[in-house]
């Protein structure tokens, strides 16, 4: 590369430096530029080359701060130590030397910082969609704060940015941002992060929040299924880390099985899977539920009828006749046929009619009847009376209008099953007496 031209021209350099009786010496400080955590060591060297004699070094700073430096001097050669560095020592130094009368110096500028670890975020218990929720990042022990700043970040969004008004700090220093944040919608799902920069050597930390399950939500808000059908319902929750999802049926002790990838399914609906259930999610930090409604329609089941009492029935005898049924929502009614019913409410499973000291009157056909919006199913039973020649009554008079008569017949009707619709059913019952 560098040829005859390039010979040519180091001899006349060298052959110069004889003539003028000049050295041809120079300094070379390393390093330059020292970036430096508080805490560790920082050795400098500074070699005079191409010195024939031995150099004299002088390291000087503007304040006198290097006293407690280590210093030694080899030939061409001085090395500066310092020992465990400290923000004082943030200036420049500057290593003179002498060869063989020749002065040389050069200059290199320290700094000391310290960010010595990652930022720290308290847990955030939840953070929920639409409301405020106070966070604070903080970051121990760094210098210099001027060149320090905050970024607050949703996923990969700069949510809150924090630049310092600070101008020439003098000591190590803690600080804390306060973030007033209030989480949108889209942002569910999201990691929320600090993230610290000192603006020295690029330096740079980022914690993520770690926070409980906030708002939860669901895929479908339709869940009302067929019998017989297929129905998922996907539960979302947020929080990091990602919380664990569970669905479980109100009710029933475990949490169900039904549950995969977030997701209820019910394939083929019966009605005992109507009903509460109830998305859970949890991760370490928290937990948070929330309830879905599961309807099941259809038409429905084909009611039961039964009779209290077993055998033949004889004049005189208290019976009650039930109606039942265990499907879906149905309202019940239990009747005479060509008569005034007995009526039970849309969430009573039975519906019962009692008939004190029966007569032959009484005798003839009964229907337990179940109706919803998606059909009507009726049973049957026919009872019959074996007459009693002690009692006599007029054959032709309603039952209806009986217990204006006297005591001989008795027709009532309740629903008792389910408790809280007994007053209900009495009061269908009354229409009958
Ligand atoms: C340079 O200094 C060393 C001691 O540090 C000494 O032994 C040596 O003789 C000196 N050389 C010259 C050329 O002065
Ligand atoms: C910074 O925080 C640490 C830990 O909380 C504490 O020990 C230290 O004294 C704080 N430093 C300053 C300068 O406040
Ligand atoms: C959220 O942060 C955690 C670390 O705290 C990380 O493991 C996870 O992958 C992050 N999730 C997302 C969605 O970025
Ligand atoms: C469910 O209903 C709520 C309020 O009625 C609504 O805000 C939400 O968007 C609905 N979700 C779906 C998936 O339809
Ligand atoms: C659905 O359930 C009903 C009643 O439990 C059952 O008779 C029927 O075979 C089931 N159908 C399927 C496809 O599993
Ligand atoms: C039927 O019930 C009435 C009270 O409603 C009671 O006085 C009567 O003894 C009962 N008769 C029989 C046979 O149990
Ligand atoms: C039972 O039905 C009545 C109306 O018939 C309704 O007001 C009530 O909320 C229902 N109760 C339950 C537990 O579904
Ligand atoms: C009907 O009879 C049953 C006993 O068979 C009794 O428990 C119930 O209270 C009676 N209901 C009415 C409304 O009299």
């Amino acid at each position: 590369m560098c040829g005859v031209k390039c010979i040519t021209f180091v001899l006349w350099i060298d052959i110069l430096n004889v003539i003028t009786g000049e050295n041809n010496s120079k300094l070379v400080l390393t390093p330059l530029h020292p970036v430096i955590h508080v805490g560790e060591d920082l050795e400098m060297t500074c070699q005079v080359t191409d010195c024939p004699v031995n150099v004299t070094f002088v390291w000087t700073s503007a304040t006198d701060k290097f006293l407690a430096a280590e210093f030694k001097n080899e030939h061409t050669v001085s090395y500066l130590l310092i020992r465990s560095i400290s923000v004082i020592h943030s200036e420049t130094v500057m290593c003179k030397s002498t060869c063989d009368g020749k002065i040389l110096q050069k200059m290199a500028k320290i700094e000391v910082f310290s960010f010595p670890e990652d930022p720290v975020l308290p847990k955030v218990k939840s953070l929920i969609a639409n409301q405020e929720e106070k966070l604070i990042c903080t970051v121990h022990n760094i210098y210099p704060l001027e060149r320090f700043h905050i970024e607050w970040l949703r996923g990969d969004k700069t949510l809150h940015k924090e630049e310092l008004d600070v101008q020439n700090s003098d000591h190590v220093q803690n600080y804390s941002s306060v973030f007033n944040y209030t989480p949108s919608v889209d942002d569910l799902g999201k990691n929320i992060s600090c993230k610290a920069t000192l603006n020295l050597n690029g330096l740079e930390r980022t914690t993520t929040a770690e926070y409980g399950p906030g708002t939860m939500t669901v895929s479908s808000n339709n869940t009302s299924v067929k019998l017989g059908e297929h129905l998922e319902i996907t539960c979302h929750a947020d929080g990091n880390p990602k919380p664990k999802i569970f669905w479980w049926k109100l009710g029933e002790t475990e949490p169900e099985h039904q549950s995969q990838n977030n997701k209820l399914i019910i394939s083929n609906a019966s009605w005992s899977q109507a009903g509460w259930y109830r998305c859970g999610a949890s991760n370490n930090v928290g937990s948070q539920q929330m309830s879905v409604k599961v309807i099941v329609t259809g038409p429905p089941n084909i009611p039961k009828i039964q009779l209290s009492h077993r055998g033949e029935l004889k004049e005189g005898e208290n019976i009650t006749i039930f109606c039942s049924s265990d499907g879906g929502p149905a309202e019940l009614k239990l009747y005479r046929q060509s008569q005034s019913a007995a009526t039970g409410g849309l969430n009573e499973s039975a519906v019962l009619l009692n008939i004190s000291s029966i007569h032959i009157t009484d005798a003839g056909i009964y229907i337990c009847e179940a109706k919803n919006d998606f059909g009507i199913e009726r049973s049957t039973m026919t009872i019959t009376v074996k007459a009693q020649h002690s009692i006599s009554r007029n054959p032709d008079l309603p039952v209806a209008i009986l217990p204006a008569v006297g005591s001989v017949s008795l027709l009532t009707a309740a629903g008792l099953l389910i408790r809280h619709c007994r007053k209900k059913a009495r009061s269908d019952s009354s229409t009958l007496g």
